[in-house]
């Protein structure tokens, strides 16, 4: 059976994907977030997921104002990266996992998430970016290390769903995947965020606060975050600040309880505050792993402190 064995959040500045391909990863200001993504692409390389399953938002490539569905999943074969302005990015074509993206589409609308199916689609700098922070900086005439299903979110036009409506969607996704007869490791990624805004009075907002506590839920309470509503995200985030509900559904594809593999959080990359975790599902029969022990001087003093107690009630 497939199974989803991990999520990953990332942000998907755009500029990050002009500094790989103008070769700036090496320049100071743009090391500095590189350098934040090295353990986690070493991690992939030894996770080696058979297939992955990207959240991302589209910014006006393959869809415009014209028409933008609330979810869209991904069901071609291919997905060449997009013009976005000024040419598509030099990265290679991302190849689709049509028989589980199809199967995923048919299980997730019996379960009532009415998604809009994709056979034909560009992909631009929301999902490519992740690619490359992940799987790293892969010539254009290569391939990527896995197949991809792509979902995409409208959080660009009012209104976007809700956190709860995409969390309840990553659930969904994570019943779909497990009744896929294939013996497949998937992993999810979340995209987008984490605070900013890119325009209006309040262009250049970041709020480090926010993001942290966002990621301390995510890991830990993620029921926390499904209440948040939109006024909140736009508040205390930034207007595009409310990408962050797209990594609910990769909080939701997961199980209740995950490990914390890595975090990584810096500002700023452009005017955006980049934001980075790794959490693994346990393996299957695994247990929790051992809490701390308390340390020896703290046992003795509570030791001592039960002698006491007796000896007053001898
Ligand atoms: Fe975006």
């Amino acid at each position: 059976m497939a199974r989803i064995i991990a999520g990953i959040g990332s942000s998907h500045v755009p500029a990050i994907g002009a500094a790989i391909d103008n070769g700036k990863t090496e320049e100071p200001y743009w090391k500095r977030v590189f350098s934040g993504f090295e353990k986690s692409q070493a991690w992939m390389r030894e996770t080696k997921p058979d297939v992955a399953i990207i959240v991302y938002n589209d910014h006006a490539s393959a869809f415009s104002v014209d028409m933008i569905p609330t979810f869209a999943l991904g069901c071609a074969a291919e997905f060449p990266p997009a013009d976005e302005g000024w040419g598509p990015r030099p990265v290679p074509v991302v190849q689709g996992y049509p028989a589980l993206a199809s199967h995923i589409a048919q299980s997730v609308i019996l379960d009532e998430f009415d998604l809009t199916i994709c056979n034909k689609m560009e992909v631009d700098h929301g999902m490519t970016v992740p690619m490359n922070l992940l799987f790293g900086n892969i010539d254009k005439n290569s391939h990527w290390p896995c197949p991809v299903i792509p979902l995409a979110v409208n959080v660009v036009m009012y209104p976007p769903p809700t956190g709860h409506r995409c969390f309840m969607l990553g659930r969904a996704i994570r019943k779909a995947v497990a009744s896929y007869p294939e013996d497949l490791k998937v992993v999810i990624f979340g995209t987008g965020g984490l605070s900013h805004q890119i325009s209006g009075p309040r262009a250049g907002l970041i709020n480090s606060k926010w993001d942290k506590a966002f990621l301390d839920n995510l890991s830990k309470d993620p029921q926390k975050l499904v209440k948040i509503p939109h006024v909140d995200y736009m508040r205390e985030a930034g207007a595009e600040g409310i990408e962050m509900v797209m990594w609910l559904i990769m909080r939701g594809a997961l199980d209740e309880k995950v490990d914390e593999v890595y975090r990584f959080y810096t500002v700023p990359a452009s005017n955006t505050a980049v934001g980075h975790i790794i959490l693994a599902n346990r393996a299957r029969g695994a247990k929790a792993p051992p809490r701390k022990h308390k340390p020896a001087a703290a046992k003795h003093k509570r030791a001592a402190a039960r002698a006491k107690v007796q000896q007053v009630r001898s």
